[in-house]
């Protein structure tokens, strides 16, 4: 039976709240379900836009119905570009606020609207723009892990397949950044521009946890395995890498590398795309639990995993779940996403797929 958990219960300890199934829905093998969702997209005109991170059978159902399953940067561009008047967005809150800012004529639908991100949550646009206030002389760029009034206050939105070029670019040209909200991520790129960034304290709850030392020791066990590893993890752990990137680019080098074992410093997720695209290779997890620990996180994000094939369902079924944004914060915050989009056809023009951090 399913449990229903109070929303003041969810929203005090962040549970993710499982939705109680449709009476149609619970009856329904996992079969019927899928063909069920896929004719409720035919019929609706909705395209399934899906994050790597989330459920292997959501990321198939996008990949059959012809919608998308990639990092947040095409996400957002895909959802852009596609003509279905119904966007679902299998993933976290900001995304499917920044297909909203960007679409505020189609119907945006989340699996659940619970699903958010400890970036989103650590920083407050109140705070933020108090942050901003205090440092008037710098470009404020904000990570796209954020919240629609975050984004409202920011000169440029990046994700992290595009984030160093973008800052390369402003840094050249003589700018200051004030950048939130991912301290590792901000560490990162100004390590590798060299650029002059103020950090916001905020972190990711999942990459925080890969381990440095013990992360030396599985390489020296597997000397030929490639180290890929997302910009959201700890410096020792980036130091690593053989490939740091977006989740994109971290397949594609699965894929390219000439290593036969990659170890993965990202959200567990992402493996079923990555055994897609190298069938023949060993993916391990990077670990999460230090030395000595006695407990290791499980290295999957709990908000990514509130999408379920159940609740998606549900929402097409009983159209719930959608994303209303403040009209003006709306189109404040599509100023720098629309910055982020320009500038990424600028750099790779007429592709979807981006990925190097
Ligand atoms: P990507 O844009 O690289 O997919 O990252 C999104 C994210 O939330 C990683 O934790
Ligand atoms: Fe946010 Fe981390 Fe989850 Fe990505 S993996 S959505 S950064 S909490």
């Amino acid at each position: 039976m399913t449990k229903v958990l109070s929303s003041s219960f969810a929203e005090k300890t962040g549970t993710p709240t499982p939705l109680a199934q449709s009476g149609t829905a619970a009856s329904m093998g996992p079969g019927e379900l899928v063909d069920d969702v896929k004719r409720m997209l035919l019929a609706q005109n909705a395209v399934l836009v899906a994050h790597y991170y989330t459920a292997a059978s959501l990321q198939d159902l996008a990949d059959e119905t012809g919608g998308l399953v990639s990092d947040s940067l095409d996400m957002a561009r895909f959802g852009h570009d596609h003509p279905a008047r119904t966007l679902i967005v299998a993933g976290v809150r900001f995304m499917g606020e920044t297909a909203k800012i960007l679409n505020p004529e189609k119907r945006v639908l989340m699996p659940d609207l619970e699903a958010t991100c400890s970036l989103d949550l650590g920083c407050p646009a109140d705070e933020f723009a108090e942050f901003c206030d205090a440092h008037p002389d710098r470009t404020v760029v904000v990570y796209a892990n954020t919240s629609a009034a975050v984004k409202a206050r920011a000169d440029w939105v990046v994700t992290s397949g595009i984030a160093v070029k973008l800052v390369r670019y402003l840094a050249q040209r003589g700018e200051k950044i004030l950048w939130a909200p991912d301290r590792y991520l901000g560490d990162y790129i100004r390590k590798t521009t060299g650029a002059d960034m103020l950090l916001w304290n905020g972190a990711c709850v999942v990459h925080e946890e890969f381990k440095a030392t013990v992360l030396r020791g599985l390489k020296a066990r597997h000397p030929d395995a490639a180290v890929l590893v997302h910009p959201e993890s700890p410096a020792g752990v980036i130091e690593q890498a053989d490939v740091v990137g977006s989740t994109t680019a971290l397949i594609d080098a699965a894929r390219s590398l000439a290593a036969n074992t990659c170890i993965v410093a990202t959200d567990k997720g992402i493996f079923h795309k990555m055994q897609q695209a190298a069938p023949d290779k060993k993916f391990l997890e990077a670990p999460t639990a230090g030395v000595g620990a006695t407990c290791e996180s499980c290295g999957h994000c709990q908000w990514m995993a509130m999408n379920t094939l159940h609740k998606l369902h549900h929402v097409l079924q009983n159209g719930g779940n959608e994303i209303f944004i403040d009209e003006a914060v709306r189109r404040r915050a599509m100023v720098p996403i629309t910055r982020l989009l320009d500038f990424a056809r600028a750099q790779h023009p007429g592709t979807l797929r981006q990925g190097a951090a």
